[in-house]
């Protein structure tokens, strides 16, 4: 086992470890791939305005969602087909976050399925579902993930169709979300609603996570329908293209949703400084898909450990810096945006790789 110090030496293991087909799956966007790197491009535009000369001595990272302890605000967002990246699957992922302490957000289309995850490695976990059955194939979906021991209920928003995505379509490459696309089944998906909402908010006391809000109205909508988490996503940049990058659309979300419920954030983050940006900005809780996919794929569960010790020691330290002791120091006074220094790449964040380290 690689012994990794730096987030930059496991995304370039994972590099190594990865044939072309799944290296693109993991990085690549839908069409120009302009979301994509606007995401980044977004989260290396905000800048820190210090405060200097306060006490940091014991700086305080560990938070809570829905009820669950979190050593960092940071969750595991769904990734599909995990499995290519990591032999164990959603299993890697679900042992790396209890060992360590964060959440886990299951993707319906990994292996294992959601039951067997469930008996294997014991929750706390949240199950994120693509509909692909009518009404009562949800329900009978729901209760099975009830009585697995899921303790929150995460409906994808921003996938009513399959995206484009070049670099799989022009290889061949189809990943278990693409196949389940191509044999139809996204029709449920496509049908869903906001009185889909209504439906599982009315019928389950299961708390319920809207991901993929792009926008303060959907924002708004969701919390008046008791929805309990609000998730900002462009689901990485790999569903609608030309989007705004997550990290713009923050401040309206946390303004719209006036601290009634939490608010996630995920698109490009990929350090401890873009997550503590995030915090400044309002955001109770950041995803990291990719660095997810990357530790996995750099080394399995013990690599996705160490990643998130090595984020954990990176957002200590850029707190420190940024004269922040807890997180309700975060406030977005500490942040302003700039013009960002080089164009935005998904692995602009790690540009030591670039130079050959
Ligand atoms: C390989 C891959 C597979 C994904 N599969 C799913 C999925 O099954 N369900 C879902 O809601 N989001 C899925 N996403 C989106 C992530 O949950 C998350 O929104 C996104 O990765 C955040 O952007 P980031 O990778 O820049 O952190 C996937 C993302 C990637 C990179």
């Amino acid at each position: 086992m690689a012994d990794f110090l730096t987030l930059s030496e496991i995304v370039k293991q994972a590099r190594g470890n990865l044939d072309q087909g799944d290296w693109d799956y993991l990085v690549g966007g839908s069409d120009t791939e302009s979301a994509l790197r606007r995401n980044r491009a977004g989260v290396d535009a905000w800048v820190f305005k210090p405060r200097i000369l306060r006490d940091v001595s014991d700086v305080k990272a560990s938070t809570t969602l829905l009820g669950h302890p979190l050593r960092i605000p940071v969750v595991m967002p769904p990734i599909g087909s995990i499995q290519v990246f990591a032999q164990a699957g959603g299993a890697a992922v679900a042992r790396a976050v209890q060992t360590f302490g964060v959440l886990q957000i299951l993707s319906s289309v990994c292996d294992p399925d959601f039951e067997s995850l469930a008996a294997e490695v014991p929750g706390p976990r949240i199950y994120q579902l693509y509909l692909t059955g009518d009404e009562a194939w949800m329900d009978n979906i729901i209760e099975r993930a009830i009585a697995a021991g899921y303790s929150g209920f995460c409906l994808t928003a921003d996938t009513q169709t399959y995206s484009r995505r070049e670099r799989d379509i022009m290889k061949r490459y189809i990943p278990m979300s693409g196949r389940r696309a191509g044999s139809g089944d996204f029709i449920a998906q496509a049908r869903m609603t906001w009185d889909t909402v209504a439906h599982i908010k009315e019928k389950f006391a299961i708390p319920l996570i809207i991901k993929g809000v792009a926008c303060k109205e959907d924002a708004r909508q969701c919390v008046e329908m008791g929805v309990d988490v609000v998730y900002v996503s462009n689901h990485g940049g790999r569903q609608l293209d030309h989007t705004r990058a997550c990290i713009d659309v923050l401040p309206e979300v946390v303004d719209a949703v006036g601290g009634r419920v939490p608010v996630l954030v995920d698109g490009g983050f990929m350090r401890g400084a873009d997550v503590v940006k995030a915090l400044c900005l309002g955001a109770d809780a950041v995803g990291m898909g990719r660095l997810e996919a990357l530790a996995v794929a750099a080394g399995g569960e013990q690599t996705l450990v160490t990643a998130l010790e090595i984020l954990e020691h990176e957002i200590k330290t850029t707190m420190a810096l940024a004269g922040a002791g807890t997180l309700e120091d975060l406030t977005p006074d500490l942040v302003t945006r700039e013009q960002p220094l080089h164009p935005a790449s998904v692995l602009s964040a790690f540009p030591l790789i670039d130079e050959g380290y």
